[in-house]
C-alpha cells in the first residue's frame, strides 16, 4: 500500500540518508534539493549533496556552491557540490608522488603517466572521488540527513557491483601473495624487491577503496538507514526503465522505497477550452501511461508532482515543491 512520503519520515527514524535516481532529466536534482529543504524546516540539519560538473544545484537553489565546500543556505539547509575533476586531478598528483617515493625516482616514465592520465578519464575514477566525498561526509556526522543527488542512472548505483568486483580483485591479489610465500624463491624476491613492495602498496591501496565501497554497499543495501527513490515522468520509456532497474536493484539486495512520479500536466487543463490540440495530446498520453504506472508500480508510488508552467528553482518554490512531494494525496489516476 503508499503512503505519502511525510509519514515515512515521520515513522523512520532511522532513516538517515537518501538517494533520487533514474534516467536524465526527470527531476533527480529537483527531488532532491525538495527533500532537504522540507527536512530542513522540520528542524532537521539536512545536506543535500551533489557531483554534477553542471553544477545543477547551485542552477536550481540559485547560488554559486560549486566546488565551495558545503553551504548553508537556511536554518539547518545545508548544500554542497563537489568538484569531482577537481579531486581525480589532485588524487592523480598524489599517485604520481606515490610512485616517486616508491622506486625513488624523480620523473614518471612516459608510458606510466599516460596510463594515470587515461585512467582520470575512466568514469569509475569520477566515481571514486564521489564515493571518497561522500563517506568523508558520513563519517563526519555533522548533519542530521543527508540527501545525495545521484548523477544519471546507470553511473549514479554502480558503486554495489564495484565493491564486489574490487573484492574478487584483492582476492586473487592476496591469493597470489600467499602462493609466492608458499613457493618463494628467495632470490626471485630480492630482484623483485621493489615490485613486491610496490604490490603491499597496491594491495594496501584496494583493500582502502574496498572498504569504502563495502561501507556504501552496506549502507545503500540497509533499508532502514537508507530510502531509495526512482523519479520517472508519465512516458513509456520511463516506465520500461523502471521495470529493468527494479530487477537491477533487486539482484543488488536494494529495496526500493519509492516511485516518484514527476512532471505530470495537470488534468484540470482538460477542462480548459483554450486548451489547443498539442496540449490535450500531451496531457491525455499521460493520462494513459498515468493508468500503467497505477497498474505496474502503483505499489511504490509515494508522489506525484505536477509540472509547473516554469522551472523550479529558488528557495521558496522548492520549499513548495517539497512540501507538494511530501504530502501527496494518494491518487495517480482520477478514479
Ligand atoms: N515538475 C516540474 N515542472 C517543471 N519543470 C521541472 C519539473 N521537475 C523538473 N523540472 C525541470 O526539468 C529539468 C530537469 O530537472 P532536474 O535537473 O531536477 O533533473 P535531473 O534528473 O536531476 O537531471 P540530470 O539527470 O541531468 O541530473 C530542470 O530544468 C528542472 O527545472
Ligand atoms: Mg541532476
Amino acid at each position: 500500500m503508499t503512503s505519502k512520503m511525510s509519514d515515512y519520515y515521520s515513522s523512520n527514524h532511522d532513516t538517515k540518508i537518501a538517494v533520487f535516481a533514474g534516467k536524465g532529466g526527470l527531476g533527480k536534482t529537483t527531488c532532491s534539493a525538495a527533500l532537504s529543504s522540507w527536512l530542513a524546516k522540520k528542524g532537521r540539519r539536512a545536506l543535500c549533496f551533489s557531483t554534477d560538473p553542471q553544477a545543477s544545484l547551485s542552477d536550481i537553489f540559485e547560488k554559486d556552491i560549486f566546488g565551495k565546500g558545503r553551504q548553508e543556505l537556511q536554518e539547518s539547509l545545508y548544500v554542497m557540490e563537489i568538484d569531482a575533476d577537481k579531486r581525480i586531478a589532485i588524487f592523480q598528483e598524489e599517485i604520481r608522488q606515490k610512485i616517486k617515493d616508491m622506486y625513488g625516482i624523480d620523473e614518471i616514465p612516459r608510458e606510466i603517466d599516460e596510463y594515470i592520465t587515461a585512467a582520470a578519464a575512466e568514469p569509475a575514477m569520477h566515481e571514486s572521488a564521489t564515493y571518497d566525498a561522500m563517506a568523508g561526509l558520513l563519517a563526519s556526522q555533522e548533519f542530521d540527513f543527508y540527501v545525495f543527488d545521484m548523477p544519471p542512472f546507470g553511473h549514479g548505483i554502480r558503486m554495489v557491483s564495484m565493491a564486489r568486483i574490487l573484492d574478487m580483485w584483492i582476492d586473487k591479489m592476496e591469493e597470489t601473495r600467499r602462493m609466492a610465500q608458499e613457493y618463494g624463491d628467495s632470490a626471485y624476491r630480492i630482484q623483485q624487491k621493489g615490485a613486491a613492495s610496490g604490490q603491499d602498496e597496491m594491495l594496501n591501496e584496494l583493500q582502502e577503496i574496498r572498504k569504502k565501497l563495502g561501507f556504501f554497499q552496506d549502507l545503500l543495501t540497509d533499508s532502514k538507514r537508507t530510502a531509495f527513490y526512482m523519479v520517472i515522468v508519465p512516458e513509456k520509456m520511463a516506465i520500461l526503465d523502471t521495470r529493468r532497474a527494479l530487477d537491477m536493484f533487486a539482484q543488488m539486495d536494494i529495496t526500493l522505497t519509492g516511485v516518484v512520479v514527476n512532471q505530470v500536466y495537470p488534468r484540470e487543463l482538460l477542462k480548459r477550452d483554450d486548451l489547443g490540440d498539442f496540449l490535450r495530446e500531451r496531457i491525455e498520453m499521460q493520462q494513459k501511461y498515468l493508468v500503467q504506472i497505477e497498474k505496474e508500480l502503483g505499489n511504490y508510488v509515494c508522489a506525484v508532482i505536477p509540472m509547473f508552467d516554469r522551472e523550479p528553482k529558488g528557495l521558496k518554490m522548492i520549499a513548495e515543491v517539497g512540501d507538494i512531494m511530501m504530502n501527496w494525496d494518494g491518487k495517480i489516476t482520477e478514479d
